[in-house]
This record gives structure tokens, sequence and C-alpha cells, in this order.
């Protein structure tokens, strides 16, 4: 063989070429067939240089095989274009795969290898769909072809969730770009893979957080719920058991009369109504059912709150004063609810003239308007104030300074007035005492607000 090469080129060619080389050129030439083969020859100043070696063989018109006819391009200058395109793709630290249009590898860099567990020289060749989950196969061909007929920079399969599959069939989430490359071999893809298990993972924590939270937030509305409920329900029940042992002590003095009797009891049935309408609501606000909206006559709901407070006051030895404006006008709204409101400023205005002398105890509870035919309610007590610069922290849940204080009151009101489309404040009086406004929006006559 060596004799048909000629001594001399064997050793012109650059020793890790050679045996390509020779292995090349013995198979087509026992076969006489054409072959072509790159490899590095030396030039008489020693400097190696790339060539496209191409052979054809040639036959006399007997068929007599007479040796090959061919051409050595010099392609020294694509080669280094080439290596530095391998250099930039090896140094990348995403894996980078280039596949031809039929679908092989005919380049990878080492992060490749790493990525789908396989040795570099194992890639090489291989079809770019065994690195895919069976199932994606059919149709990654598609996409395939659709890519090669509109190549264009551009991420690989926008909205979908890519999988890679490494050697072992082991499947792992990845991101891809995909960027086609133009040459004289023709249409090749060069497709970065990104392993981005560790992100998806992140991201499941990050969601596992978020329910997480969620369900905190829960336990803490929870928290809220059961105080407002305990709040709201335990004045009613003390009402009751009030009026209940009240006749019970008459009763065993024989001091009571059947009128009397039957007073106690209608306050005793009322108060039982009253407390199974606010579990009621708070319940409907739980399951976030409609609210019960009715047409509410505000000098209703006050006189209701008089009658609820008379025993109090009378105990605490408070006057009681309204000055209530019989065109205080209506509210669209839920009686029950705006009464527990009023009931709380109330019970709070009790509470703060505990320690006062008994001759300086007023409550007083306005009603009227404002320029813009809003409904005012205004109750004001002649006991200390709060501290200044706390007017807004009074209505946060918990908030107390009260020993035996749940600071339920205000927040429970807040969110009442809120839900009715109205606001609540606090204000420091400068003769003494803490007032409470309550604003509600007007109820038009028709029932347009009812929706
Ligand atoms: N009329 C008032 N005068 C002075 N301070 C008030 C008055 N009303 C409320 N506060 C202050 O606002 C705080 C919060 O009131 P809120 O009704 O929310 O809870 P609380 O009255 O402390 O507890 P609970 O309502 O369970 O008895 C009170 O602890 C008190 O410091
Ligand atoms: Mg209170």
């Amino acid at each position: 063989m060596e004799q048909e090469l000629g001594k001399g080129w064997t050793e012109g060619v650059h020793a890790d070429d050679l045996d390509h080389c020779l292995e090349v050129y013995g198979n087509s030439f026992n076969a006489r067939q054409p072959f072509t083969m790159e490899y590095r020859l030396r030039r008489n100043d020693g400097e190696y240089r790339w060539l496209l070696d191409n052979g054809t063989p040639r036959f006399a018109s007997d068929g007599a095989f007479l040796g090959y006819i061919g051409s050595c391009i010099g392609i020294t200058e694509r080669k280094l274009a080439e290596e530095k395109f391998r250099l930039v793709i090896d140094a990348a630290p995403n894996a980078m795969i280039m596949v031809d249009s039929a679908g092989v590898i005919s380049f990878a860099n080492a992060p490749a290898a790493t990525v789908f567990g396989y040795s570099l020289s194992e890639l090489i060749g291989r079809h770019i769909e065994t690195l895919i989950p069976e199932r994606f196969r059919d149709r990654h061909a598609g996409y395939r072809k659709g890519f090669l007929s509109q190549p264009s920079s551009r991420a690989m399969g926008a909205g979908r969730d890519l999988f890679g599959r490494r050697k072992d069939g082991s499947e792992f989430p990845v991101e891809v770009g995909l960027n086609p490359i133009h040459t004289t071999e023709g249409l090749f893809v060069l497709a970065s893979v990104i392993d981005i298990t560790a992100r998806k993972q992140a991201e499941l924590e990050h969601e596992r957080q978020n329910i997480e939270l969620v369900r905190v937030g829960r336990v803490a509305v929870m928290g809220e719920l059961a105080a407002s409920l305990a709040h709201e329900v335990n004045n009613p029940i003390g009402a009751i058991v009030a009026n209940a042992s009240a006749g019970e002590r008459l009763l065993a003095a024989g001091k009571i009369g059947t009128e009397e009797m039957a007073e106690l009891l209608a306050d005793i049935v009322a108060d039982g109504r009253r407390a199974g309408e606010i579990v009621q609501g708070i319940r409907t606000m739980v399951r976030k059912g409609k609210a019960r909206r009715s047409l509410v006559q505000i000098n209703d709901t006050i006189d209701s709150l008089l009658r609820i407070v008379r025993a109090e006051a009378l105990g605490r030895n408070v006057t009681v004063t309204t000055e209530v404006d019989s065109d205080a006008g209506q509210v669209w709204g839920d009686p029950v609810q705006l009464l527990q409101v009023f009931l709380n400023l109330a019970m709070n205005a009790f509470e703060a003239m505990t320690a006062l002398p008994s001759n300086a105890l007023c409550l007083v509870i306005r009603a009227d308007r404002n320029e813009n035919g809003d409904v005012l309610v205004r109750v004001r007590d002649s006991g200390n104030g709060f501290p200044s610069g706390l007017a807004e922290q009074l209505f946060e849940p918990f908030f107390s300074t009260k020993a035996e204080g749940t600071g339920m009151g205000l927040a429970i009101a807040r969110s009442i007035i809120e839900a009715h489309g109205g606001t609540i404040s606090a204000e420091n009086f400068d003769g003494g005492g803490a007032c409470f406004t309550v604003r509600l929006p007007q109820a038009k006559e028709d029932n347009s607000q009812a929706a």
C-alpha cells in the first residue's frame, strides 16, 4: 500500500491523521471505490495544512483498474473556523448538541455528554430522538421538520414541558434553545440544553411554601373568627343568664307577677334569637354566602340599642342621652350586624367610664346626616379617652388595653361597617371622652342596591 501512495506522502501526513487516512484509502482501494478524506499535510516550510482529498478510480476501456485521479483542496481556513467553533462550544457551560438535517448528532460538547449520561463518542452519530423520552419521539420528528422548514433562533416547545432522557432511561426536565446553522454541508441545528431539575424543584418548594402560607393565613382567620364569635355571642348570652337569674330570684321570693314574668321571658327569647342570628351571620361570612340585606331605619336600630343597654346603663349609673334626627334616614344593610356595631361601641363607652365618679357618667348617641346625605351615628362617652396616636390601632384585631378584653369589638365593628360601604373612626374630645363616628351610605328608596 505504501508503494501505491508513495513513501513521501505518508511521511508528510500528520501522525494523528495517518491511521484514519490509511484505513479510508485502503478500503476504497480494495473496493475500487471513490474516497474523500480530510487530513493535515506538512508543507515544505514544515507547517501542517488541512487538505480535503478526493479520489476517483480510473479504469481502462477494457475495465482494467488504472489508479486514482483526484483533487486536493486546502481547507485550513475552514478547519480553523471549525476548531474555533468547537472551542467556543466546548467552553460553554450548557450542553450543546449539533444535529444535521436528518436528526443525527454531528457534534456535542462535554456538558452534553454529562447531562445525558453518555460518553462523547457515544453521542456523536446517535439520532437526536434517542435523547427524548419515547412518548414524545413521534411528535418531535414532526417539530424537527417544522423547524427545518422555517429555521430561526428560538426556544423549543414554548408553553410545553420538555424532558430529556438519559442513557439509563431516566428523565429530567429541560429547557432547549435552538439555532439554525447554515453550512456548505447543509443546514444544522445547534441546540443548547439546560437541565432545569433544580429550578423545577425550587419552584415546587416555592409553591409548597405558598400553600403553607395560605393555610397559616386561614388558621389565623379562623382564630379571628372564633374570637369574634365568642365576643359577639357573649353579650346576648350574658343578658339571657342575667334575666333568667333575676326571674329565679323573684320567683323564689314570690315577688313576680305573670306580666313581669312574661316580660322577662320575652327579653330572654329576644336575646336568644339575637345570639342565633349572630352565629348565622358569621356562618354566612365564612361560607361567603349572600349577606342578608334589607332597608334599615337607623332610628329603629338605635331604639333596639337603647332597649338592650338600658339595664346595663342603670346598673352603672350612666345617663344615656340620644340626639336623633327624625330624618336620620335609612341604610341598606343587615340589621343584626348594625346593632352589633353600636352595641360594641356602647359597651366600650361603659367600660371607659368604669373608674369615674358616678355623677359624671354620660353616654350620648347622635344620629343625623352629613352634607352628602350619608348617615352619621356618633357614640360619645365621658371617659378618659384613648392614648393619643392610637386612633387607628384601636381597630386592629386583638388590640386591647383591658385586662379581660379580647380586642375584637372594634375590629368586628370596622369589618361590618366596611362591608356596608361605610367608615368608622375614633377621636378624643377636648372636654374629655372618646367619640366613635360611623358613616353609612344613605339607601335609595327603590331597592336598587339589593344586588
Ligand atoms: N370609648 C372608649 N374610650 C377609650 N378607649 C376606648 C374606647 N373604646 C375602645 N377603646 C380602646 O380600644 C381598645 C379596643 O377596643 P375593642 O372593643 O376592640 O376591644 P376591648 O374592648 O379591649 O375588648 P372586648 O371588646 O373584647 O371587651 C380598648 O381596649 C380600649 O383601649
Ligand atoms: Mg370592646
